[in-house]
């Protein structure tokens, strides 16, 4: 399978964010954004599955723990295509148009998830993946891979939690994932480490469980070296 692939003409820069449930990522992908803004750059966040209305909708069955009830067992393969439905639809509604514009976008997970969830996790295997990513989204890598990997105990304990607590205050339903067993996870997680092995020069690594502060200073500290050599200067 050839490796990724970057559309040459785009003024902006690509960045997404990576790890299991619990990692941090939303959390570090907000305050990068915040960051970046006061620099001067435009920014546009989004996460997947969910970044614009047919997402929403997608997320939603995707996420719920009562769908597999609702709607009978969701087979491995329909949950891989609908995580590449989301991802096309925001490419072309939100990802492209906003790297055209010359603005970082931010997102929290891309294929990347579906290689270490569906093609690892689900066992559904990393080449009908990738030739899904082939397919239907161009061979487009994000620039940038932010890959976040506290132990495997802390970001289960860091999301059953969080989830708890959001179904507690609003209602919202996303375990999901989160129901998945132990197993499951470990093969997530070595499959991270297989992609960023693979692929050294777009994913940034970080273990171990720093504070959140700490970890918020390292990932600026990459994303400005890269918006600097690229030549990408804010306007504050
Ligand atoms: P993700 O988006 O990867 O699932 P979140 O950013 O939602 O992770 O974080 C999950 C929970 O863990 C949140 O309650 C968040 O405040 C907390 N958290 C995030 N990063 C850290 C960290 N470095 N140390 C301790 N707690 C953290
Ligand atoms: P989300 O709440 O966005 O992630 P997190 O819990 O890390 O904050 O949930 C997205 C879930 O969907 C998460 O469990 C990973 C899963 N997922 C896949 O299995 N494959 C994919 O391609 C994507 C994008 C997400």
């Amino acid at each position: 399978m050839s490796q990724a692939s970057r559309n040459p003409s785009s003024a902006g820069l690509f960045i997404s964010f990576e790890g299991l449930d619990g990692s941090g990522k939303t959390t570090q992908l907000r305050l990068l954004g915040d960051a970046l803004r006061a620099d001067g750059h435009r920014v546009i966040t989004l996460r997947q599955p969910g970044g614009t209305p047919l997402g929403n909708r997608i997320r939603s069955i995707l996420l719920d723990s009562g769908s597999d009830a609702d709607l009978g067992a969701i087979a491995p393969e329909a949950e891989l295509a609908l995580m590449f439905a989301d991802r096309a639809q925001s490419l072309r509604e939100v990802i492209l148009p906003g790297l055209a514009d010359g603005s970082v976008v931010l997102c929290d997970r891309y294929t990347d998830s579906s290689e270490a969830y569906q093609g690892a996790g689900r066992g559904l295997g990393s080449d009908r993946v990738l030739a899904l990513h082939q397919a239907l989204c161009n061979n487009l890598q994000p620039d940038l891979t932010i890959l976040l990997l506290p132990p495997l105990a802390t970001a289960l304990r860091r999301a059953r939690s969080r989830n708890d607590r959001h179904l507690r205050q609003m209602g919202a339903d996303e375990n999901r994932f989160e129901a998945e067993s132990n197993e499951f996870y470990a093969r997530v997680y070595d499959q991270y480490l297989e992609i960023a092995r693979r692929n050294a020069d777009r994913l940034v690594v970080f273990r171990g469980e720093g504070s959140i502060a700490t970890i918020q200073r390292l990932i600026l500290d990459v994303v400005r070296e890269r918006l600097a050599a690229a030549g990408r200067t804010g306007v504050p």
